[in-house]
C-alpha cells in the first residue's frame, strides 16, 4: 500500500521547491492528509536542519486533523494544528508568533484547494455524484449549510443562476427548472436522487457526466462559500507573511485560478494613480513579485499516477 492512501498530494516537488526559500514558519492552509506538509517538513529538515522551523496545519474538517497528525507525528515538535476556516489565517499567524512560533519569520503559505481524496470516497460526505449518499458537501462537518438545503431551499431562479456563476453550465436553468419541479413532488435528500435527476434532464446524455461534475462543483462551492473564504485567505495570508516570504495556491478550476491570478498580479503592481498624471514614484509601490509568471502544471507522468493532478493549476508569489 502506497503511503498516500487519504490524499496523494499534487504538484508535490514544484510546490516545495517553489515555496520553501528558509527556515521559519510555514503554514499549510489546508493540510487535509498532511501530504504536503510532511514533504515541507523532510525539506526543512534536509535542508536547513537545527535552524527552527514550525509547521502549522489548518484543516476545517478534524478526520484530516486526525489524519495528518498521524502522518507527521515524527515531527511533533515542529507542528501545530488549528481546526478552522483558513479565511482565519491572519488570527492563526498571530496566535502562533505569540507562542510556539515566536522570533520566527512567516515564510511561506500553501493553500491547495477544494476537498481531498477521502473527502470525495466517502459516500457519507455527500461530494460524489459517483456514490450514494447524503447531500451534504460541508467540508466542515458543522457547517450550517448543506447541498440538500441549497437543492431544496433556493429559488429557482437563484439556483439557475448559481448553477451558471459556479458551475459555468449553459444548461443551468433547464437543471433548475427540473429540480425545482421533482422536489416539489418529494425533498432531493441524496446524491443519487440529484444525479438522475440531472442526467434525466440533460439533452445530450453523451454530456451528461460534464453537467454533474459542473452541478455538483457549483453546489459545492456555495456550501462551502469557496471564493469567497479564498479571497479573505489570500488577503489574510498575504499580510501575515514576513518580508520573502511565499504564498503558493494549488487551485483545480478556472473560478478559483482567476482569483489567484488577479490577487497576485494586483499585489505585483505598482499604483501609478490615474493616466495622464505624470507622476515620479508611484502612489503606492508592488507588494510582490510572481515566482511564477505561468501556472505550473502537472507533467503527464504525474497525471497518470495521480489523475487528479491534471486540472491542477501552480502559483507563487513573493512578498517585497
Ligand atoms: C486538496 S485537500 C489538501 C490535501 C493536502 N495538501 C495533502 O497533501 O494531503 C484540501 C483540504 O483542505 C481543506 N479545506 C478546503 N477548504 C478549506 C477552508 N476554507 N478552510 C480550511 N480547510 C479547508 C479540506 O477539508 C481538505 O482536507
Amino acid at each position: 500500500m502506497d503511503n498516500y492512501g487519504y490524499h496523494a498530494p499534487v504538484l508535490p516537488e514544484e510546490t516545495v521547491s517553489l515555496l520553501i526559500t528558509g527556515p521559519g514558519i510555514y503554514i499549510d492552509g489546508t493540510l487535509g492528509g498532511g501530504g504536503h506538509s510532511l514533504l515541507m517538513l523532510d525539506r526543512l529538515a534536509l535542508s536547513f536542519g537545527e535552524a527552527r522551523s514550525l509547521l502549522v496545519g489548518i484543516d476545517q474538517d478534524s478526520q484530516a486533523l486526525v489524519e495528518a497528525a498521524g502522518k507527521l507525528d515524527r515531527y511533533r515538535e515542529l507542528t501545530a494544528f488549528f481546526r478552522g476556516n483558513f479565511s482565519t489565517v491572519g488570527a492563526v499567524v498571530h496566535e502562533v508568533l505569540e507562542g510556539a512560533g515566536k522570533g520566527l519569520p512567516v515564510m511561506g503559505i500553501l493553500l491547495d484547494l477544494g476537498v481531498s481524496s477521502f473527502q470525495i470516497d466517502t459516500p457519507g460526505r455527500g461530494f460524489s455524484y459517483l456514490r450514494n449518499g447524503p447531500l451534504d458537501m460541508r467540508m466542515d462537518p458543522d457547517g450550517p449549510v448543506t447541498a440538500a438545503d441549497v437543492v431544496n431551499g433556493y429559488e429557482e431562479r437563484d439556483l439557475a443562476s448559481l448553477f451558471r456563476r459556479y458551475g459555468e453550465e449553459p444548461l443551468g436553468g433547464r437543471i433548475a427548472r427540473a429540480l425545482v419541479a421533482a422536489r416539489n413532488g418529494e425533498p432531493i435528500t441524496t446524491t443519487g436522487q440529484l444525479a438522475a435527476l440531472v442526467k434525466e434532464a440533460c439533452p445530450r446524455k453523451d454530456l451528461a457526466i460534464k453537467t454533474l461534475s459542473r452541478i455538483y462543483q457549483a453546489l459545492r462551492i456555495e456550501v462551502n462559500d469557496e471564493l469567497g473564504v479564498l479571497q479573505t485567505a489570500l488577503e489574510e495570508g498575504f499580510a501575515a507573511l514576513s518580508p520573502g516570504g511565499r504564498m503558493a495556491v494549488i487551485s483545480y478550476h478556472s473560478l478559483e485560478d482567476r482569483i489567484v491570478k488577479r490577487f497576485f498580479a494586483s499585489e505585483a503592481t505598482a499604483d501609478w494613480g490615474p493616466k495622464g498624471v505624470a507622476l515620479r514614484e508611484p502612489l503606492a509601490p508592488a507588494r510582490a513579485t510572481l515566482v511564477t509568471r505561468k501556472p505550473v502544471l502537472a507533467s503527464a507522468e504525474e497525471i497518470e499516477r495521480n489523475p487528479r493532478s491534471r486540472s491542477a493549476r501552480l502559483r507563487v508569489a513573493q512578498k517585497l
